[in-house]
């Protein structure tokens, strides 16, 4: 792709994003966190109008707001390579990350995207093959990996604090679907005022705009992943129970899945949007013969740590001991609350550091950032959890196409 521009600012393009979205404000927040990348194109919305007044929000010209990804792809490449973009973000909803993914991965851009990677399993294969023959940067933005204290749990796991885990509950609740009931809207912060007629309910619940899956694929994923990230276990084998709560939703926002590792361990992962009155309720706890952990998304900055012998400790993301301050993903002064903010910055400061070398023609070694064999594992996850819900919560075996577990 090319060169940097000569104050080494990496530039880049987000596809979707517009006025009002939700997920894209945080990837431009974790972008600009440090002073190394800023955006130059987009495509953020199909509406014509948001998509323009998005541009002009960000200070981008007339000329760089494509109406279409088509159309950026083919605009961009009559630049000259000095003014090219380095990267392409893509925040726009399920459906749309198939084909968007593909052709910017084709027309040769480093892409980050959001989760889940596409909206049927069948894509993410198809995706995964394209990916991995491009030899293009790919990262996939599960928020939570970018977590400090969560770094740290994957450290300590590694190292063998807990010895052999035997047993993993994660809960991922939300409720605020159950708010559209009330008349309240979606998510705190978004919806109407109590009340008021409630508004259309949102494209997650839709088969066309949202795929195979709704909570699932929305925040499911997510757990599955937070799993992987800090244990390293793989899934051997799991059995679900899927249910929808909502009136209208075409998809289920409830999930509960027992899990089977290789190696024997046992899981429960619970994954529900329509938990009433949940906010962001992210609860990890892991066990082994030597002790447990446990990390809340309510208190992102603590670790607890539970000794066999009955110790209970807890740790702060300020303690000089950590191994992560060592990493300086730890961005605020002791005792300030960081947030998804924060965790974007740092996902996105390894997909810079990952793009600058390959530009450089240098090996940047190991890139501490979710790919696209997590995206095809998050797919993965989903259509074995709707198999298996299918089919009267049989055990369904994870194998065999991607090589993931056994
Ligand atoms: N990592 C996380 O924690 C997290 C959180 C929320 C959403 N997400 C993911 O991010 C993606 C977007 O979710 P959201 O909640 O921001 O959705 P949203 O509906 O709030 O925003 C989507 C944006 O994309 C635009 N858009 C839609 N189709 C487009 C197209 N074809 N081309 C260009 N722009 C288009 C819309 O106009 C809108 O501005 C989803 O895949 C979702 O799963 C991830």
């Amino acid at each position: 792709m090319s060169p940097m521009t000569h104050n080494g600012t990496l530039r880049g393009a987000m596809i979707g994003g517009g006025p009002g979205s939700m997920i894209g404000p945080v990837h431009r927040i974790g972008i600009s966190f440090d002073p190394q990348a800023r955006l130059v194109a987009g495509v953020f919305s199909r509406s014509r109008e948001k998509n323009r007044a998005m541009a002009r929000e960000l200070g981008i010209g007339e000329e760089r707001c494509y109406d279409s990804v088509d159309e950026f792809i083919r605009s961009e490449a009559r630049r000259p390579w000095s003014e090219r973009v380095d990267w392409v973000s893509v925040v726009t909803p399920n459906v749309a990350h198939y084909g968007q993914i593909k052709a910017l991965i084709e027309a040769g851009y480093h892409v980050v995207a959001d989760k889940p990677l596409t909206a049927t399993w069948g894509e993410a294969q198809a995706l995964h093959e394209t990916v991995i023959a491009s030899g293009r940067f790919f990262g996939l933005t599960h928020t939570y990996a970018g977590y400090p204290m969560i770094k740290e749990m994957r450290f300590r796991i590694a190292r063998g604090d807990l010895g052999r885990i035997h047993k993993v509950v994660v809960q991922y609740a939300q409720g605020w679907m159950m708010g559209y009931l009330a008349g309240a809207g979606g998510a705190v912060g978004t919806g109407g005022a109590p009340g008021a007629e409630a508004p259309p309910l949102p494209w997650r619940t839709t088969r066309a705009a949202g795929g195979d899956s709704c909570t699932t694929a929305d925040i499911g994923t997510h757990a599955a992943h937070l799993v992987r990230y800090t244990t390293g276990l793989e899934i051997r084998r799991l059995l679900a129970a899927t249910a929808t709560f909502l009136p209208g939703n075409e998809l289920e926002d409830d999930a509960a899945v027992i899990i089977d590792y290789v190696g024997g361990a046992r899981g429960v992962l619970v994954a529900s949007q329509s938990s009433t009155g949940e906010r962001n309720n992210m609860v990890l706890n892991v066990y082994g013969e030597r002790g447990g952990m446990e990390w809340r998304h309510s208190r992102p900055a603590y670790l607890t740590l539970k000794q066999a012998g009955g110790e209970v400790i807890e740790i702060d993301s300020g303690m000089r001991s950590l191994e992560t301050l060592a990493l300086g993903i730890n961005r605020r002064p002791t005792g300030h609350p960081e947030g998804p903010n924060e965790a974007f910055a740092n996902l996105y400061r390894e997909a810079f550091r990952a793009i600058r070398a390959r530009r450089a023609g240098e090996d940047p070694g190991p890139v501490d950032m979710p790919d696209i064999d997590d995206g095809l594992f998050g797919m993965r996850f989903v259509e074995r959890v709707l198999a298996s819900a299918t089919e009267d919560s049989t055990w369904m075996d994870w194998s065999t196409t991607q090589g993931a577990a056994q």
